[in-house]
């Protein structure tokens, strides 16, 4: 399947709304989309891109934020009809790219204990849980891209995190 990645515009605001809502069950509105479209014209370190494919169009979402050498994913989503085709890990990888190439040293996001779906999918792109927030059942994920890049031996024993919590 050939996928395109770009960065968003106000006129893709519909259809990410769409997968939003499709997506979560508190979705981001309408407002919050358009002012990281602000900022991303605004501010280097804020970014949104679309994945799109020729037959439908846009089909998914990464919106992230450097801080200092780390990469924060504030949001990302595929649309439901498209899941498991690796769309969603090639937004993943043009992310880590980008870190790479912006000297980051982590990737960090937060995902929901009951998401199991997408801790399977972060767990098997070597992300790992480094803290869990009680109050909104929430871990905290991180890619450590230097131990990566080293091939660090704990980074490798805690690939299997959700199977073995
Ligand atoms: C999480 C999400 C972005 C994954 O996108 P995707 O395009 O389906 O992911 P991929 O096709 O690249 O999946 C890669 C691998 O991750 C794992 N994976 C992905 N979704 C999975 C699921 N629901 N259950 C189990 N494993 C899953 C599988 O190992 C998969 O490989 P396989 O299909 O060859 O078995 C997508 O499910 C989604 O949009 N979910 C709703 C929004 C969301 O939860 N976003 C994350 C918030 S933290």
């Amino acid at each position: 399947m050939e996928i395109e990645i770009e960065r968003c515009t106000p006129l893709d605001l519909e259809k990410i709304l769409e997968i939003e809502e499709q997506s979560f069950d508190d979705p981001w509105r309408e407002p919050s989309f358009r002012n990281e479209l602000a900022l991303m014209e605004d501010h280097s370190h804020c970014h949104f891109y679309k994945a799109s494919i020729p037959s439908r169009g846009l089909v998914g979402y990464v919106v992230f934020q450097t801080v200092a050498d780390e990469l924060y994913i504030k949001k990302l989503a595929v649309h439901p009809g498209l899941r498991r085709c690796g769309i969603g890990s090639l937004l993943m990888r043009f992310t880590v790219d980008y870190a790479k190439k912006s000297h980051i040293l982590k990737i960090v996001l937060d995902c929901d204990e009951d998401n199991i779906g997408a801790l399977v999918f972060y767990q098997a792109l070597r992300l790992r849980p480094v803290s869990f927030n009680r109050v909104t059942r929430k871990f905290v994920l991180c890619m450590d891209l230097m131990a990566m890049e080293s091939g660090d031996s704990k980074t490798r024993r805690d690939q299997r995190w959700v199977a073995s919590r």
